[in-house]
């Protein structure tokens, strides 16, 4: 017998340990990624853009699965955990926990979770500003954790479409409740048959004596162009000095730039 043939059953299985070796050595290098893979399923992921929640990782955080009670609002999901005397099961804002409820924020439908309840398109810009308001409640209360995956965040955790239109929606609406402020407003009157006369003084507004009397303008938040309606509602008057030239103030249809008391007819 050669020394070939004697070697031939011994190389073989020298190949099977080697490959054997080589196997082990790259699952082993690769265990922190099949682990992460496996895990991804279960466990929120880091990304560029902070923590992404799946809707079912959410769903661990109701207080049944983990301890701990995530709330979502606009997408940004908060620990609310210290807050379980509120959130907990069986408390009055339980529902709150695990899933995007935004809606109900406004509109107080807390009896049982529907995915229609992070929809808040049926909502007044007034109250998407509410929304907000809200939102910075839990910045200032509970710790956040990142962006839920939906209708506020795409899964790179990138603001979606539908999340700017509602933010524009409640900036407007933060616009048009300041839209006003700098100047005192008008004494209002309404007379039937004759309509809404508006007019200053030099307590008009606060009640407080100033220096000048003003005119009376009709404050047009910026960014509306809607001339039509500019000329028929009084909406918000104010007193406003005779040099003052800004767009968002505007005189009265009808009624000359220096009086100080013009009368809007009634449209119908
Ligand atoms: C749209 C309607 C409402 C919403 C969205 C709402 C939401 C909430 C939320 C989220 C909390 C917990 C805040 C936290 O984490 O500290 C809370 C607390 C509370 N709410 Fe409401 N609520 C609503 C209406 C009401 C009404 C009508 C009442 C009274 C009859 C009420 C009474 C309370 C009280 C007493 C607390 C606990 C305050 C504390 O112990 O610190 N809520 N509310």
């Amino acid at each position: 017998m050669s020394s070939r043939s004697t070697l031939f059953p011994y190389l073989r299985h020298f190949v099977v340990v080697a490959l054997g070796i080589i196997l082990f050595y790259s699952l082993a290098s690769k265990h922190n990624q099949l682990l992460q893979y496996f895990r991804g399923a279960l466990e929120p992921v880091p990304t560029n853009e902070g923590v992404i929640f799946t809707a079912s990782q959410l769903l661990q955080y109701n207080g049944r699965e983990s301890k701990s009670l995530y709330l979502v609002i606009l997408g940004h999901v908060y620990d609310v955990t210290k807050g379980e005397k509120h959130y907990g099961e069986g408390q009055a804002y339980h529902m709150f926990v695990g899933h995007d409820a935004t809606r109900s924020f406004v509109t107080g439908e807390f009896d049982h979770y529907t995915e229609e309840l992070s929809d808040v398109s049926a909502l007044t810009d007034t109250e998407l500003q509410q929304l907000l308001t809200w939102r910075d409640f839990y910045d200032k209360t509970y710790p956040y954790r990142g962006k839920a995956i939906g209708r506020y965040f795409d899964q790179f955790g990138k603001e979606t479409a539908y999340h700017r239109h509602v933010l524009d929606r409640a900036a407007k609406a933060e616009e048009t409740k300041n839209a006003g402020t700098t100047y005192p407003s008008c004494n209002v009157e309404w007379k039937k048959d004759i309509g809404t006369r508006v007019w200053c003084t030099n307590r008009s507004g606060d009640g407080v004596e100033r220096q000048w009397t003003g005119f009376p303008r009709k404050v047009v938040p910026s960014g509306n162009d809607d001339d039509d309606d500019q000329s028929r509602s009084v909406q918000f008057c104010a007193c406003v000095p005779e040099e003052v030239s800004d767009a968002q103030y505007v005189a009265f249809a009808g009624c000359e730039a220096s009086a100080v008391s013009c009368t809007i007819p009634d449209q119908n």
